[in-house]
């Protein structure tokens, strides 16, 4: 049997002709930005970006490759980038608002582990809510190159593979992804000294009681498509320094939450699912967690 290509799966469950561009267009324009990685993979630019963080020199690169494509789409109103200080203004009349991690997870740039970039769609100008997310998908760059999308009905994955003349075309990999139960592995951010004690408490029983397998690569695409497909549970929570986590509500955890939910897994952010939470600053951040419904639940009593 053929197995489908993303733009027939796109063709049968999104309405939208312009969002199937959309979509479609970001999974070919993210792989030619890693065919120039080998390129930027050395070195910093001595700037910091407006989290305070010092920007790589592929950080600087692939978001302006990403940005420049997404402008020539045509379909892309306004870019709201974790990279740019104020959001990009395209074409006024094109039908999305977008946000972008475009490199995400880019302490791994040097080591050469996985790292990705996270997409979202809205059909408003932000702030928003996460519920307000028309589409959300990612890539990740690891030893194969995976595409994942949600439209909120149900969360795919597919591959880049290479036809007889050399093409890329990517191919379905997972149809309605479920995470399975009961989990098999966590990875936990931040520093364990400074977390509250009922959430170490808690980390510590998903050893001791729930028998799940560290993993944790500091790349959070790469851990979140390890429970995608595992189960278990990733956070990045608050702690007594950083109140708000480390992670970006609106480029990272709602997108995310978004596929996560659609997979059947619940999101938290210590206030409500992460789809629910609206910020006026669209750069804000919050703590995360991603898991299993059960572990969830038994997180928020822990810490109730
Ligand atoms: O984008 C921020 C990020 O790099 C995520 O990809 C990752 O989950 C996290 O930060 C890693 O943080 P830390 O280095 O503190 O573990
Ligand atoms: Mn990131």
């Amino acid at each position: 049997m053929e197995v489908e290509t993303l733009e027939s799966h796109l063709e049968r469950h999104v309405e939208d002709q312009r969002l199937r561009k959309l979509i479609s267009s970001f999974a070919y324009i993210s792989l030619d930005a890693q065919h120039h990685f080998p390129k930027y993979l050395r070195g910093t630019l001595g700037d910091k970006n407006k989290y305070g963080e010092a920007v790589a020199k592929l950080d600087e690169w692939v978001n302006g490759y990403l940005c420049d494509s997404l402008v020539k789409t045509g379909l892309v109103a306004k870019i709201y980038s974790e990279e740019l200080r104020q959001p990009l203004i395209a074409s006024a009349n094109a039908p999305f608002f977008v946000t972008l991690d475009p490199l995400d997870g880019s302490s791994n740039i040097v080591t050469n582990n996985a790292f990705g970039s996270i997409v979202g769609v809205y059909a408003e100008d932000l702030p928003q809510t996460g519920k307000r997310l028309l589409a959300s998908f990612y890539k990740l760059y690891g030893p194969v190159n995976t595409f994942v999308y949600s439209i909120g009905k149900g969360s795919h994955e597919f591959v880049k593979h290479y036809d007889s003349e050399g093409n890329a075309k990517f191919l379905l990999l997972a149809e309605n992804i479920k995470v399975p139960e009961p989990g098999e592995v966590f990875g936990l951010g931040g520093d364990p000294l400074e977390w509250d004690p009922r959430f170490l408490k808690f980390a510590k029983d998903l050893f001791r009681v729930e028998k799940l397998k560290v993993r944790y690569s500091g790349t959070l695409v790469a851990d979140f498509s390890q429970i995608l497909h595992r189960g278990g549970l990733f956070a990045y929570p608050s702690s007594k320094k950083s109140p708000a986590g480390k992670l970006r509500l609106v480029y990272e955890a709602q997108p995310l939450a978004l596929i996560w939910e659609q997979a059947g897994g619940a999101s938290w952010s210590e206030e409500g699912s992460l789809l629910e939470v609206y910020r006026q600053d669209v750069d804000s951040r919050i703590p995360v967690y991603f898991g299993n419904r059960h572990l969830i639940e038994k997180l928020q009593k822990a810490l109730s």
